[in-house]
């Protein structure tokens, strides 16, 4: 198991992660998408502490193409709208989230009108820089691409130009006894990643650099914080 860390975290049980070989920081390490919210609201000054890291995220010619519309359960209506953007099997269970955030991109650049084929990159960077803020306030993130955009587009009168690309469903990890049974399993299963072998080369594509190969004796040990 990994070790509860000194940061806030209400995380009842964190799914085991499989075949890692090197520990990363404890906010990563805490970090996994829950299909169990808890009823407990979040904080303004967390909500705002989210914000705050997407906005400061790095993006091609400091564009900053990334927009959100965001709801509490406390913002009843625009709370329902998102929710009913969701497929029936992500509403399931994101309907216990107290907060919902759809993520946009802008497609242009807004110096030139040119193409911005870095703007779904950027949104995504921001989206990871906010999952690891969330993580530091003792919160969870579980992304959504199982949304209607169209349906999004046309409830919040999103522009042309402008791409919903994703639904973030945020807040304090609940129990896992508190989801329906096929959930629960799908929760509890352990969770895994492609070896290292698989996606760092060198020399050319598919050749596994010797950094990450098995046969590198720093990663014949156990896991350590170095
Ligand atoms: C762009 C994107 C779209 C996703 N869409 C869904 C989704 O529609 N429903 C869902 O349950 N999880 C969704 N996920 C969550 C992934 O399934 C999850 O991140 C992955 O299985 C790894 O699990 P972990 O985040 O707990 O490590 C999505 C994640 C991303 C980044």
């Amino acid at each position: 198991m990994i070790p509860q860390s000194n940061l806030e975290k209400e995380h009842a049980s964190i799914p085991e992660r499989l075949d890692r070989r090197i520990a990363t920081h404890e906010l990563l390490d805490s970090r996994w998408s829950p299909r169990s919210f808890s009823e407990r609201p979040i904080e303004p000054r967390k909500i705002i502490g989210l914000f705050e890291a997407a906005r400061w995220s790095p993006s091609s010619a400091n564009e900053q193409p990334w927009s959100f519309i965001a709801a509490t359960k406390e913002d009843t209506d625009t709370y329902a709208a998102l929710l009913g953007t969701l497929t029936e099997r992500n509403r399931s269970w994101a309907a216990s989230a107290p907060m919902l955030i759809l993520a946009v991109t802008k497609l242009t650049y807004s110096k030139n009108g040119q193409a911005n084929r870095h703007a779904w990159y950027d949104l995504g960077q921001s989206v990871a820089l906010l999952t690891v803020q969330a993580s530091a306030l003792g919160l969870s993130v579980h992304q959504m691409g199982g949304f209607d955009g169209q349906s999004a587009r046309a409830l919040f009168s999103i522009p042309q130009g402008y791409e919903p690309v994703v639904v973030l469903a945020v807040g304090y990890a609940g129990s896992v006894e508190q989801l329906p049974s096929d959930l629960r399993h799908r929760e509890m299963a352990p969770r895994s990643r492609k070896p290292l072998e698989e996606i760092v080369f060198t020399q050319q594509w598919g050749k596994a650099s010797p950094y990450v190969e098995t046969k590198n004796p720093l990663l014949n040990n156990p896991p350590s914080k170095n």
